[in-house]
């Protein structure tokens, strides 16, 4: 069951069927990488028990949580009941990213998703003042518990990003990039692309929590490769990004579409879906380095292709033998659509938080500007505990400490490595099983339809 009796391959993706336990084997990269150690499901156990000694309000969610949450446990105990180590929890590294007037909520969504393991980058692109850049970047240095982990970064030097244009995705090239080798890179486990205008609905300690049980080489990358009416209107259409060479920001450039269409691809096959995704490092990895050249070859096709942040991912993952198997077909986020199905999604309203929670997605999309939002609001009340202009608080948190931090639990870090994972793992938990399940898992990977044209 486990990958060490496979043939080596670099990144053995998750075995035939799902399982939340597993060894990911990575022979090229330093063992002091969290991958490569088998994750343990007795381990969480023990932090089960860790966590109810140190007592305090979360006991009382986190045996809510732990029964609702692990429904399996015991079966999953005895299939890998070898693997004694316990992990230690996933890091995330998210990009956020915004635009001009975005400034504030990319704040305050940094807030509710801060973890001192995680890492950040804030990105405000080219459209937005530099006093916004300059303002965000004061904000995180006088911080205490961000400037003391020294964990966020915000981008100085923008890039102009052209919607539905590849300038979309260099800039989250540019992130995963710097995450990967710029000053200050450091371990992680899985590279989260968000906006300022999505906001999470579990706690990092919650994401953490179940994450950590998961094979550490999953990609969720919603996909399909039918493309329907968007083989015509997407793949055809020839465009140019000219944010990839102009100081100043343009629309996209169109061709003659009468004139000038392309047909559609035969040396690989084309995916679509969602361009949110969770990606595993060893994915992007292999996106950044591109050692079979196919990462690059796709970025110069989708240069020209309309919405390429909707496929790019997609089509690298199920066109490369090495990831094909590792992507669970899923953006981890409640989106409304409308209904009728529209174009671009729908503001989250009140009418909306039946569906949104009942999704157990961990992050939404899409909210408005305003700081006063009730949605907002009864999210940080009710499903992150986070009082208005604070860090979300979790396991970390060291209590009052200093002058002046008032009721702030979390004005200090102690056990960054303690979770206190609430009801919002036990959502996500359910999420993840059903997504992992023998009818969602490999059903739903990379599947080819063949009637595009
Ligand atoms: C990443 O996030 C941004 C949001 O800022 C989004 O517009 C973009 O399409 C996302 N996906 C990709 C593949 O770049
Ligand atoms: C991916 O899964 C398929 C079907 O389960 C299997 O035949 C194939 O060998 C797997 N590929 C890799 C690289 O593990
Ligand atoms: C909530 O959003 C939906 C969809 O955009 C809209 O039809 C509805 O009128 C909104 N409700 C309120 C109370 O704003």
């Amino acid at each position: 069951m486990v990958a060490a009796g496979l043939p080596h391959i670099k990144h053995q993706p998750a075995e035939s069927q799902p399982c939340f336990a597993t060894m990911d084997i990575d022979i090229d990269t330093p063992s002091s990488s969290p991958r490569g150690r088998p994750s343990s499901c007795a381990g969480i156990d023990l932090r089960c028990l860790l966590s109810v000694v140190f007592g305090g309000i979360f006991t009382v969610f986190l045996l809510g949580a732990s029964q609702a949450a692990l429904p399996s446990a015991s079966l999953f105990l005895q299939r890998y009941s070898a693997a004694t180590q316990r992990p230690s929890p996933p890091r995330f590294a998210y990009l956020v990213s915004g635009s001009k007037g975005d400034a504030a909520r990319l704040r305050r969504c940094l807030l509710a998703l801060y973890h001192p393991r995680n890492r950040y980058i804030l990105h405000l692109d080219a459209e937005a003042p530099n006093s916004d850049r300059a303002e965000l970047a004061a904000f995180v240095a006088a911080h205490p518990v961000l400037a003391a982990a020294g964990n966020v970064r915000v981008v100085e030097k923008a890039n102009l990003v052209t919607y539905r244009g590849i300038t979309m995705v260099t800039t989250t090239l540019h992130a995963a990039a710097a995450f990967l080798h710029g000053p200050g890179a450091a371990g992680w486990d899985w590279f989260i692309n968000l906006s300022a205008s999505d906001y999470p609905l579990v706690t990092q300690d919650d994401l953490m929590d179940v994450f950590s049980r998961l094979p550490r080489d999953l990609n969720f990358i919603e996909h399909t490769s039918d493309m329907g009416w968007k083989a015509h209107a997407r793949a055809k259409p020839l465009v140019v990004d000219p944010g990839l060479y102009l100081k100043t920001k343009r629309d996209l450039m169109w061709m003659n579409t009468e004139t000038q269409k392309r047909e559609l691809p035969t040396a690989f096959t084309l995916f679509t879906g969602s361009a949110w995704t969770v990606l595993s490092r060893p994915f992007v990895e292999y996106v950044i380095s591109g050692w079979d050249n196919l990462p690059r070859t796709l970025l110069l096709y989708y240069g020209n292709f309309v919405s390429s942040p909707e496929g790019y991912f997609q089509t690298v993952a199920c066109n490369a033998n090495e990831f094909r198997n590792t992507t669970v077909n899923h953006d981890m986020h409640y989106i409304s659509w409308g209904e009728p199905l529209g174009q671009h999604p729908e503001l989250i309203n009140a009418t909306h938080w039946g569906r949104m929670l009942g999704s157990d997605a961990p992050f939404a999309r899409k909210f408005g500007r305003d700081a006063n939002d009730v949605v907002l609001a009864r999210i940080d009340e009710e499903l992150l505990a986070r009082q208005p202009d604070m860090l979300i608080p979790g396991g970390w948190c060291m209590g009052n400490v200093g002058a002046g931090s008032g009721d702030d639990h979390c004005s200090a870090v102690g056990d960054a490595t303690l979770l206190h994972p609430g009801l919002g793992a036990a959502r996500l938990q359910r999420l993840v099983e059903s997504l992992l399940s023998e009818d969602n898992f490999r059903p739903k990977q990379c599947k080819i339809v063949e009637h595009n044209n």
